[in-house]
């Protein structure tokens, strides 16, 4: 039997309130999208849940053939609501409360997490003598415009604006990168680092967002390895600053210069190199036969294609220069090894010829951090794209980078228990005045304590000792000062440290010295 019940429309919010555990889960669950990790409540309302237009919602506690009957049960409820209510009661049309889909809210919780993550990646990159620097979300459409077939240059969010300009919601950030040394010609080398929000129409899959937020960490103006080197030095400080080991993580390494020598050995002129690295790249997803006719216009038999893909399944950098040879491109790829080994994060790395990645800029080394339990997709992927700036009509220059998602790494940080607990902020005291009328006295002891530099919240409403004590746990305070009372007629305050329990009174004038002695 249906059980057909008005509920208000705020409570399917998600589930950030509640229990430590269930809404832990449920904030997570929010940060990548991830549907199975709502709490058990949330889950079930919104399997069954359905908005309709006069801010109500439905849904059945136990029916599995809700979806069947659930649109006529609406409407039912919506045109007897309708023909109840007088004009004057009509409520407006109900707001989705959802965020437009594949993008996220950031409420506290999640907001704490994103910016532990963006702590990190900003403390890797300054810890190599990076600088950050940033650009508009909106760029201009014709950054993007590459013809080599490339996903993203198809899941832009581009539009006129009202002068006619075609604009879009920049996918990723390098061709930004590329404009702003184009246009501020910066002394090389530089090694920059951005952390922009990336927007593309993408499907949605695990870690797969339509915005997601993109750490970009890039060398420009070094020719050799060493740029190579340096940002995967990045990556694996970040890794370690989250707790991720190489037992969890590796980093597979290729050269798009070996598919060149490939493709050479197989006739395929140098100006087909883009396109059909971007071809190849689209073979790990789909069959050759789905490709079929983009192989044609490019002039690749399927034979040349099997040939190549046959030589593309070594692991093993020395059987790749069996059949290319000893040219510059395995050189690189032996020196980048070798160089890691001497900085003792070669663990991580593991060389895989069958990596291409599926931008068409890269020209010689290519990277992907991969999840070496295989659930997860590619966690940052870069490389060497020496021609950008040219295909933009600036000079030849070197260029060696990686973007790093902030999606697919929370997931694995989940998956291995390794994220801190976000649900409180970080407060270091809560005043509260016990005395009736006495919150102008608690916002002054509060604002001593802040000249020192503490943290400091005030409960702004006269309430119960058991509301304070209940609001300081909530928002994560370590210790509550309790203004008036005996102590207060004395020139004192109480203090309770939150954790141990222990109070002690501190004398109103010394607020400050004591706080900074604590
Ligand atoms: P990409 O391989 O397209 O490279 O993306 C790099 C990383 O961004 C991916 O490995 C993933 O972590 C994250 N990412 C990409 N798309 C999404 C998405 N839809 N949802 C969630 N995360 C995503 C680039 O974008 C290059 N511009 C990186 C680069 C910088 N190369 C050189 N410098």
């Amino acid at each position: 039997m249906f059980l057909l019940r008005l509920v208000p429309s705020t409570s399917f919010q998600p589930c950030l309130k509640g229990s430590l555990k269930g809404s832990l889960k449920g904030s997570l669950g929010q940060y990548v999208g991830h549907p199975t990790i709502f709490s058990k409540t949330h889950q079930r309302r919104r399997l069954t849940s359905t908005t309709t237009n006069n801010q109500v919602r439905l849904y059945s506690s136990n029916s599995p053939d809700l979806a069947g009957r659930k649109s006529s049960s609406v409407q039912k409820l919506n045109s007897s609501n309708s023909s109840n209510s007088s004009p004057s009661k009509k409520k407006p049309p109900s707001l989705n409360l959802q965020p437009p889909k594949g993008t996220r809210d950031f409420p506290p919780p999640l907001l704490r997490l994103r910016t532990y993550l963006f702590t990190l990646f900003r403390s890797a990159s300054l810890s190599h003598g990076f600088s950050e620097y940033d650009s508009p979300v909106l760029e201009s459409e014709e950054l993007y415009t590459r013809k080599a077939g490339e996903e993203v240059t198809e899941q832009l969010y581009c539009f006129s604006d009202k002068g006619d300009r075609r604009v879009t919601l920049r996918p990723e950030m390098t061709p930004s990168l590329a404009r702003i040394i184009m246009g501020t010609k910066p002394a090389l080398p530089i090694k920059w680092f951005s952390i922009p929000q990336c927007w593309r129409y993408e499907r949605m899959t695990r870690g797969r967002r339509r915005e997601h937020y993109q750490w970009n960490v890039d060398v420009w103006g070094v020719q050799g390895v060493e740029a190579e080197v340096e940002v995967i030095s990045v990556m694996v400080r970040f890794f370690t600053s989250v707790g991720i080991t190489q037992s969890d993580v590796g980093i597979k390494v290729n050269s798009r210069g070996i598919i060149g020598a490939l493709l050479e050995g197989l006739g395929i002129p140098e100006d087909k190199f883009a396109e059909t690295c971007v071809l190849i790249d689209k073979l790990e997803k789909v069959p050759v036969e789905a490709l079929k006719a983009d192989l044609e216009e490019l002039g690749i038999t399927e034979e040349q294609i099997t040939s190549l893909t046959d030589v593309l399944v070594h692991k093993d950098i020395e059987k790749i220069s069996e059949v290319v040879g000893d040219c510059p491109a395995v050189q690189d790829v032996r020196k980048l090894f070798s160089m890691c080994t001497e900085l003792g994060i070669v663990d991580w790395l593991e060389f895989d010829a069958s990596v291409i990645r599926g931008l068409s800029y890269y020209t010689g080394i290519v990277f992907e951090a991969f999840d070496r339990s295989g659930t997860l997709r590619a966690i940052a992927g870069g490389g060497r794209y020496d021609k950008l700036l040219e295909s933009f009509g600036g000079d030849p220059t070197p260029a060696v980078g990686f973007g790093f998602g902030d999606a697919v790494i929370v997931e694995l940080l989940k998956d291995k228990n390794l994220l801190p607990d976000f649900e409180k902020g970080e407060v270091e005291f809560c005043v509260y005045s016990m005395d009736e009328g006495g919150t102008a006295k608690a916002m002054k002891v509060a604002n001593e304590l802040r000249e020192k530099g503490c943290s400091v919240d005030v409960v702004l409403e006269e309430k119960k000792m058991k509301w304070a004590f209940k609001h300081a746990d909530r928002i994560g305070a370590k210790r509550v000062v309790i203004v008036g009372g005996d102590e207060g007629s004395r020139g004192e305050v109480r203090v309770k440290n939150m954790e141990s329990g222990e109070q002690e009174t501190v004398k109103v004038a010394e607020i400050g010295e004591w706080a900074e002695n604590i």
